[in-house]
Order: structure tokens, then sequence, then C-alpha cells
């Protein structure tokens, strides 16, 4: 694993969106992995002023979202569909037919799931996932005691990560219980993997992460496995390391 530890946020969030701009140079049709969460809006936006300034192109680009929320329609205003519009889709020249995010109001899960991985396959896999964390651990959606052979699937949700993302709608009731995510094994696939984490409130996640035993526990223990991961971490997110 390689850290890198940038001062605050908005310095976590230049080198990120540059180490993605950097990858679209060098392979026009890169596959992206994205992510949703507020760590990677800075990202997102930094993106968006690369492409303003004329560098980059996403003509042909293909993006894989991690995940979707079970049962929100993408014109849900708390759907990952809409954060990924709303923060970067819309800015930036990517064609419709190349954005990929698990349908979340599918009537047929597995053949949702099955189809998201061939699509994946289809497309020559993965190039590099950027990632968030939540506090638990978790990478996409994948919650604490998942298996570390999963494909992409629908997950139940932990209650601390119901209650932690309560704050993006109306009431926690409102949180749907369910989602459609990644499944470790898809996130590990991939050919490289970017991950983000700013804050003192994720200080001791990153370091069981990067120190701690590789555990279902603690799914994003996981890519202490995976040969080619960039951690970028703000100094608050790194002060017990
Ligand atoms: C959600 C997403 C994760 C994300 C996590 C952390 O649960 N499914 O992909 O990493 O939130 O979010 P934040 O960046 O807001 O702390």
């Amino acid at each position: 694993m390689r850290i890198i530890v940038e001062k605050d946020y908005k310095e976590l969030s230049k080198k990120a969106a540059n180490i993605l701009a950097s990858q679209i140079i060098l392979k026009p049709d890169s596959v992206l992995g994205l992510a949703t969460g507020s760590t990677p809006i800075g990202t997102y936006e930094e993106l968006v002023g690369i492409y303003k300034k004329g560098n980059i192109n996403f003509s042909e680009v293909v993006t894989f979202n991690l995940d979707e929320y079970y049962g929100l329609d993408s014109s849900n205003q708390q759907s990952y569909y809409y954060f990924m519009n709303k923060y970067l889709f819309r800015h930036i020249n990517i064609k419709t037919e190349n954005i990929h995010i698990p349908n979340g109001r599918t009537k047929d899960v597995d053949l949702e799931c099955r189809d998201y991985e061939e699509r994946i396959k289809a497309a020559g896999g993965i190039d590099i996932q950027l990632l968030g964390i939540g506090r638990n651990g978790h990478i996409g959606f994948n919650e604490p005691d998942v298996k570390f052979e999963a494909l992409t699937h629908l997950v139940t949700l932990d209650e601390d990560t119901i209650k932690a993302n309560s704050r993006f709608f109306p009431s926690i009731e409102d949180v749907p219980k369910q989602a459609i995510s990644m499944g470790i094994k898809t996130i590990m696939r991939s050919k490289k993997i970017l991950l983000l984490a700013s804050g003192r409130q994720k200080s001791q996640t990153i370091y069981e992460m990067i120190k701690g035993k590789i555990t279902p526990k603690l799914p994003a223990s996981v890519l202490q496995l995976h040969p080619d991961v960039t951690v970028i971490i703000d100094e608050e997110a790194a002060i017990l390391l």
C-alpha cells in the first residue's frame, strides 16, 4: 500500500483528481470505478475543473459505480445516480451509455447483479477504483462480516451505516435498509485502487485498515492483499499512524 498524507481535504481532493486525470490522459478509454459519500465530492469538483480547462476528455471513458440504494429510483434525490449526476456526470462530456450504476429499482436483483458483473467484464475490467471508507471499515456497502469472495450482491445495511447516512435523508426512517453493491471480489479485481479518507473520525478505521489484521470484521483490511493500492488521507485521518 502506498500511503499519501496531504495537509487537508482540499489537497487530498486535488491529489486524487490528478491521479484520475493522468489515468484518463494515459488511457482515454479508461474504465473508472466510482464512489459516493461526502469524501469524493472534492475530487469530483477538482476533476471537473481539470476538464473545464480542456485538459481531459471523457468521451471514451466508461464508469461503474460501486453501489446504489435498493428501492430508490434514479430520479430520487438521495439515489447515488442523482449524486453522480450532480457532482460529476452533468459537468463532463461522458456518454450516457458509458455510465453504469446498479439499478436500485430492479425487479430481479440476482439478474441485475450478474449483469453488472458481466458488464464490468465486457468493458475489460476496472482500471482504477475510487473508494471512500465507512467508519466501520466498509467499502462500497460491504459491511463487516461480508464474505471476501462476494461479487455484486444485495446487502443489508448496518445500523451504524444507516445512522451515518441519515444525514442525507429527511429522517432516519427514510434511509433504505438495503443496497446493491459490488462485492469485495469485484473491488479486488480492479487493476488499481485509490482509497480516500478525511478527518479525525476516520483515523481509527484507517489505522486498523493499514496496520490491523486482515479480517472481514473490517472489510477494507482486505486491501492489504491488493498489489496496487494508493491511500490518500489528510493529516487528521493519519493521526494514529
Ligand atoms: C457510503 C458509501 C461508501 C462510502 C461511505 C463513507 O456508505 N456507500 O462508498 O465510502 O458512505 O461516506 P463518507 O465519505 O461520507 O464518510
